[in-house]
């Protein structure tokens, strides 16, 4: 048993959650933490909201509210959600909480003790028009790399290149479009990464067989490229208020707070019931932790380099990043989900339309690993009806039905294993190795299209061994066909599990069976499992797994929810 941290990018408190943000790092991670614990680890799966920042100023001045009612609203409605989609944190906290302000602190005057703190007086963008500074990610224009036209102050979103405003060609800001800019003088402390370099990137080394490809890349281009010094405090009010004489009113930048969230979320989650848990098991001097990280790709930076220097410039044995998963981009029907502009589901909204498993499968079976993917409502049907109703769930009821109306509502005696039994066991064995191999490589898209096919083994077995004409003749034989297939429902719903958790439990459900009693993912036995249950015991046919989703219905999906531009 290991112990495993698994936390997922911390989303952003304002707005709402599309299906990209669920792909790009909340479901992974919940799926990988749902898996691993399978497997047996003590596992530790932290995710919360990230609070500070302009952004959330400026959400709560839209809304009319004051930004700690704001942030509150908003931090229940994520939580909602999250809940909805069966994420299994074990604490899903906030960046604004007391326990992270106490860690940032402390990170905080660490650095500065060692002096990688420097003090800057700097030219930052004022806005008349608005009366304030503006933060980074409020000023838009075009990136002088790419030319992307809508790229941010605070980076390109085009080519993940991180920015600085004033790097902007024709700058805008982004809270009232106004160009009535100018660059005024302000007093800010730096964080000296070039200083820190020389230890990153033999800390990155050490890295170098574990992290994929997609992380490793964005790390070592940033290398190359040479650090900069970065700017860690901000001109605003909604923050944590800097713990150095001169600078107590500015705040924090949210990027300094923010992965320190993961700790201060910890802090929470142990701050719940002290006597049982320490934050620094998994933190500080902890032993033996794996901490997986899943983000989308512009989150890269930050996690590779940003932050593993923070915590490497404190000179103390704070846990690091083992594996970064990085996740590229969904789009909606080809194009940009934008809530303002009314396209794209937003996560709130799917739940109502279709249960959270149905998401849950489309969205890892087409994950927008290595490149980006787009969401359709034609895919997303027929998947639903393909795949999940009628691959699994057709599976599923035509061995309930047939084995309540031809023999009865237990599970029947077996027979002797027949050569067809043989084949069955040993290409289902070989199925479920690559599916857990993927699995623990996180490789999703492959995971999913490996638990498929396993699906498709149960069908391929039933139109084999034709139990419906055997039963004519000998029906010792029809019900020992019939008990493996029943056996093999029992597997499909343990290894689906980590991704469909509710469609697996009404599978065991169907069989008086409770995720809690099924076996470990590590070294799953096909032999052993598919002669698991007994005679006898009671099953129910009950209703089926999925519902078809009609032409109509998709239609009607379209509409709602607009189409591509
Ligand atoms: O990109 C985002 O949504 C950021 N809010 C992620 C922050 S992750 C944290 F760990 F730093
Ligand atoms: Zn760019």
């Amino acid at each position: 048993m290991s112990k495993i941290l698994v936390t997922s990018a911390l989303p952003y408190i304002n707005g709402v959650p599309h299906l990209g943000h669920m792909v790009g790092c909340l479901l992974p991670s919940d799926i990988y933490a749902r898996y691993m614990r399978m497997k047996g680890n003590e596992v530790l799966y932290i995710a919360g909201t990230d609070e500070h920042g302009t952004t959330s100023e400026v959400g709560a001045l839209k809304e009319g509210m004051d930004v700690q009612a704001y942030c509150d609203m908003y931090h229940a409605r994520h939580a909602k959600t999250y809940k909805d989609f069966n994420l299994s944190f074990d604490y899903f906290g906030r960046t604004s909480s007391e326990q992270n302000k106490e860690i940032t602190y402390h990170i905080f005057e660490q650095l500065d003790k060692n002096g990688f703190i420097e003090e800057r007086t700097v030219k930052q963008v004022y806005s008349i028009d608005d009366k304030m500074f503006l933060a980074d990610r409020y000023i838009t224009g075009t990136c002088p790399y790419c030319g992307y036209e809508k790229a941010r102050g605070d980076q390109c979103e085009n080519c993940t290149k991180v920015l600085e405003p004033t790097d902007l060609i024709n700058p805008k800001s982004s809270v009232s479009g106004s160009t009535n800019l100018e660059v005024r003088e302000t007093k800010h402390l730096f964080l000296n990464l070039p200083k820190l370099e020389q230890r990153l990137s033999e800390w990155i080394k050490t890295k170098e067989p574990f992290w994929p490809d997609v992380a490793y890349t964005i790390a070592q281009k940033w290398l190359k490229e040479g650090l900069q010094e970065r700017c860690i405090t901000r001109d605003l009010k909604w923050g944590f208020p800097v713990n150095k004489p001169g600078y107590e009113d500015k705040v924090f930048y949210v990027w300094f707070d923010a992965p320190i969230g993961y700790i201060g979320i910890t802090k929470q989650w142990a701050d719940e019931n002290p006597e049982t848990r320490d934050w620094k098991d998994w933190w500080l001097n902890a032993k033996d932790v794996r901490h997986v990280e899943f983000m989308g790709k512009d989150n890269v930076p930050y996690h590779s380099i940003t932050f593993p220097a923070t915590l490497l410039g404190t000179g103390e044995n704070w846990t690091q990043v083992d594996y970064l998963k990085g996740m590229s981009y969904l789009t909606y029907e080809g194009g940009k989900f934008s809530k303002s502009e009314k396209r794209g589901v937003f996560a709130e909204d799917a739940i109502k339309e279709f249960p959270a498993d149905y998401w849950r499968y489309w969205l890892m079976s087409n994950a927008p690993e290595g490149s980006d993917a787009s969401f359709s409502f034609d895919l997303f049907a027929g998947v639903v009806n393909k795949d999940l109703n009628g691959v699994l769930g057709n599976f599923v009821s035509r061995v309930l039905k047939m084995t309540s109306s031809k023999i009865g509502d237990t599970i029947p005696a077996g027979g002797e294993m027949t050569a067809a039994e043989n084949e069955l066991i040993s290409v289902l064995q070989k199925r479920v190795d690559d599916y857990l191999k993927y699995m623990d490589e996180m490789e999703f898209r492959k995971a999913m299209n490996e638990l498929r096919a396993i699906w498709v083994e149960g069908n391929n077995y039933i139109s084999v061994t034709e139990p419906w004409t055997v039963i004519k003749t000998d029906e010792a034989r029809a019900s020992a066909i019939l008990r493996t297939c029943i056996n093999l429902i029992r597997i499909f719903a343990i290894l689906s599990a980590p991704v469909m958790p509710e469609v697996s439990a009404s599978m065991l459900d169907k069989l008086g069976l409770n995720l809690k009693d099924v076996p470990s993912l590590n070294g799953f036995d096909v032999k052993k499992e598919i002669m698991s249950l007994k005679a006898g015991q009671k099953f129910v046919v009950g209703e089926m797994l999925f519902e078809r989703i009609s032409p109509e219905r998709i239609e009607e999906l379209k509409q709602k929810y607009g189409s591509a531009k």
